[in-house]
């Protein structure tokens, strides 16, 4: 196959891109580089950005033609999304429209869109699966519920679309992890605070209505985001039109569980501080993934435990 990975240089799209290339696979990335990077692209960089049409079309013109686009590129933090709602709208929601256009003209029938549990906002039953109601609390969450939209608009034979819902992605593959500048998810900010490379872990909030007082997430390793992906390239290129796929491991675990996890991998304890909640954080968020069993034939492979292990293998 040749396949078009637009944000291949981040960390979700990296772990697939090399995944893909390595199967034998042909690989050319896009990707602006303001978040990704560049030793962590699989074969072709073009540096560009996907709102460009012109970017695009030289891509589609001089590297193609793809038999499927993976698209990664976003602006993926929550709270920056609060900050400059619009920088968030803009490349998500823009890039996407551009990317559908040029894929049209193109001919490119096949493309897997990262999208999120964020769409759910706070769902009212738990675990949540695909039928649930959008409801975003925030504009990155509003981001992806708009492109599904606009993705369950488009999809036809001629134009097959994969939806994944990413959970809480975690883990890493070998030198492939989590690089953000400004990191704000816990499994690494947890892994620096116990190795001594940055501050003590905030907690948000420990008077949740929940076992331990702490938030309920569900994480997902990359490389069996990674192996979700893979199937659903097969679904779509057989045929299959395409729909949305919640992709969890259906096992929800505490903040405090995370710690706890972090201080074993580590072999030292997590200095934390307890702060007040964050904004826009549900109680609790995991997955009911039997879709993409049933349909795409995906079990993940990896629990908490070796998601934290492989972080912390990827920060030290
Ligand atoms: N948390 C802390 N302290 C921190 C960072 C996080 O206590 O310094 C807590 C959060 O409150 C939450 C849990 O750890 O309960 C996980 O937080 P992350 O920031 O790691 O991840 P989120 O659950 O906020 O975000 C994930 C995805 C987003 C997605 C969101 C939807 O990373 O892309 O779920 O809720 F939008």
């Amino acid at each position: 196959m040749r396949v078009l990975v637009v944000g291949g240089a981040g960390y979700i799209g990296s772990v697939c891109a090399r995944a893909l290339a390595l199967e034998g696979h042909e690989v050319v990335t896009l990707d602006d580089l303001s978040t990704g990077h560049r030793d962590a692209v699989s074969g072709a960089l073009v540096v560009g950005d996907v709102r460009e049409r012109d970017a695009l079309n030289s891509v589609f013109a001089v590297l193609g033609p793809f038999d499927a686009v993976l698209h990664f590129a976003a602006r993926s933090l929550v709270g920056e999304s609060v900050r400059d709602p619009l920088g968030t709208l803009d490349l998500n929601v823009r890039g996407t429209l551009a990317l559908l256009a040029a894929m049209r003209d193109y001919g490119c029938r096949c493309l897997v869109f990262s999208s999120s549990c964020a769409v759910y906002g706070t769902p009212e039953r738990m675990p949540v699966d695909e039928g649930a109601p959008f409801a975003p609390t925030s504009p990155y969450g509003l981001s992806k519920a708009l492109v599904e939209g606009v993705l369950d608009a488009v999809r036809g034979p001629d134009l097959r679309i994969a939806s994944l819902r990413y959970f809480n992605a975690a883990g890493a593959w070998d030198d492939l992890g989590e690089r953000h500048a400004n990191e704000t998810h816990l499994i690494p900010l947890a892994i620096a605070a116990a190795l001594g490379s940055g501050p003590p872990l905030t907690v948000f909030g420990d008077d949740w209505p929940t076992e331990d007082g702490t938030c309920l997430r569900d994480y997902v390793h990359v490389c069996d985001l990674a192996q979700a992906h893979r199937q659903a390239l097969d679904r779509l290129l057989g045929g299959d039109t395409g729909r949305a796929w919640n992709l969890g491991c259906g096992v929800p675990a505490s903040v405090r569980t995370v710690l706890r996890e972090v201080e074993r991998a580590t072999g030292r304890s997590v200095q934390v501080v307890v702060g007040p909640r964050r904004a826009g954080d549900p109680t609790g968020l995991w997955a009911d993934a039997t879709r993409a069993r049933l349909d795409l034939g995906w079990v993940p492979r990896f629990d908490l435990r070796a998601c934290v292990e492989d972080a912390v293998r990827f920060a030290r």
